[in-house]
């Protein structure tokens, strides 16, 4: 069966049943090895999670190692250039493979392979690549190995499809804590952001096919799951059906999943609704992760993020004394075009009145196409340096001060592995998603146990099993 290149949504489904239809009847990779390497965010770890899975629908088995490989692909992230950096810096290793062993396939794809120059930039400097797929071309990817005839083949829709549903074709990194995504894409054009290009405009995925997703995974044995969007509070604004967020949120927690967390809010989508229903259920965690980007007005406006510190620190405040016991943390950037040194000290009082438990920083990086690549920047990489390690200092005391008040509570963890750092212990999360190192039996691992908190270290905590 041969599909046409250029795909409506009625030919859209046509391929996803292909692809179903090989994955029962066929194997016709079989005996066949690849490699994957994933860059950047929770989204491309899940869509990792689907391009194995239709790999080993065909017949692939998965190697570990990046040697002696009939397949290796890079899911690449685009969010800023240093990820870009990391990338191109990997591809002359793959090119070296590729001499050694002619019959390689090496794929790229991801919100790099998704940027219009790049698919130019790799046709006419990396022909060594074979195969690209962009963000809405994840599910061609077993018909392009397929029909690989040895000559590069650019397969980067610019339009995003519909949501097609896949009957759970994932595999899955975890046994214990899911992915599920409850939207595609981004309506919110930041101007520095580079997400509404490459991902596309949002689309949620039905109530129905979410709620479904969720069931199979609890009666499957999961304890937790992360609901998984780029504005998951602008969630079933794009549906014909009345339904948001909240009603999402409430119908997920009546499954009876163990543990419910969500990424990425957005604080303009945030409603009261939304805090009422995470105060009210019992197993949605209270956890939020919630980027304010800036502390100056006019620098929030200039990134379009549509409201005032005032407005964040009053939505903080809210979620802050409706959330019993809520964890609430952030994202910044500095240096975004035309940050004044009396912007920055506004981020940074912000920050005083909040004091989260935690932040992500980041230098402000021109993307391609993006409104702010347009901006007058005159600010030195060394000055934007200093603002970061200041911030960053500043954060620091605040995460500090939080693994200090918990010292010698009770929390609940949910085991999820072995602990990194050392093998006696077992690792897992508690409720405001701290990561700690626990004495305790290797049989905890999948399960809920209450850990004492004896020790704070800089980004984990150490406890052992309370009885
Ligand atoms: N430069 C620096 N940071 C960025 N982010 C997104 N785009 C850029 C950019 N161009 C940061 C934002 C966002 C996080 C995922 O990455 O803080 O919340
Ligand atoms: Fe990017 Fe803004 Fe959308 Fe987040 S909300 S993905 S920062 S455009």
């Amino acid at each position: 069966m041969k599909l046409p290149n250029m795909l409506n949504a009625a030919q859209r489904k046509a391929k996803a049943n292909y692809i179903y239809e090989n994955r029962i009847n066929q194997k016709i990779f079989s005996g066949k090895k690849y490699y994957i390497r994933t860059y950047g965010c929770q989204m491309n770890v899940h869509d990792t999670e689907e391009i194995k899975g239709l790999l080993e629908s065909v017949g692939f088995t998965e190697s570990k190692n990046i040697n002696k490989n009939d397949l290796i692909i890079l899911n690449t992230c685009a969010i800023r250039e240093n990820a870009h950096n990391k990338v191109f810096g990997f591809l002359g290793h793959l090119k070296h493979l590729k001499k050694n062993n002619p019959s390689l396939i090496i794929g790229l794809c991801g919100c790099m392979a998704q940027e219009e120059s790049i698919a130019k930039y790799i046709k006419e400097k990396h022909p060594y690549i074979d195969i690209v797929f962009g963000t809405h071309n994840i599910s061609e990817l077993p018909k392009m190995l397929e029909e690989y005839d040895g000559k590069q083949n650019i397969n980067v829709d610019s339009k995003e499809g519909d949501v097609i549903e896949f009957d759970n074709l994932y595999k899955r990194d975890s046994n214990i804590t899911a992915w599920v995504n409850i939207m595609y894409g981004c309506d919110k054009f930041c101007t520095y952001c580079i997400v509404p290009y490459t991902r596309g405009k949002q689309r949620s995925r039905k109530l129905k096919d979410i709620l479904k997703e969720v069931t199979e995974l609890k009666n499957a044995g999961y304890k937790e799951i992360t609901l998984l969007g780029q504005n998951v509070n602008a969630y079933g604004k794009d549906l014909e059906e009345k339904l948001g967020f909240s009603n999402l949120l409430e119908e997920v927690s009546k499954t009876g999943m163990e543990r419910i967390r969500f990424v990425t809010s957005h604080p303009w989508d945030f409603t009261d609704e939304m805090i009422e229903v995470i105060s009210k259920y019992e197993n949605i965690m209270p956890y939020i992760h919630l980027p304010v980007q800036s502390g100056s007005n006019r620098i929030l406006k200039l990134m379009n993020r549509k409201y005032t510190n005032e407005e964040y620190f009053t939505l903080f405040n809210k979620i802050k004394t409706k959330i019993k016991n809520v964890s609430i943390t952030t994202d910044i950037i500095v240096g975004f075009p035309g940050e004044t040194e009396a912007d920055f000290e506004k981020t940074l009082n912000l920050v005083k009145k909040c004091e989260f438990d935690g932040a992500f920083t980041f230098i402000f990086s021109a993307r391609e196409n993006t409104p702010a690549s347009k901006m007058k920047d005159n600010l030195s990489l060394e000055e934007k340096n200093n603002r970061l390690q200041k911030l960053n200092k500043l954060i620091n005391t605040y995460s500090k001060e939080y693994n200090l008040k918990i010292l010698g509570t009770i929390q609940k963890v949910l085991v999820t592995s072995i602990s990194e750092k050392d093998n006696n212990k077992v690792a897992g999360y508690t409720e405001n998603m701290k990561l700690v190192n626990i004495d305790a039996p290797i049989t905890t691992i999948g399960k809920i146990i209450n850990v004492e908190i004896n020790d704070a270290k800089s980004f984990s905590l150490d406890g052992v099993i309370k009885k």
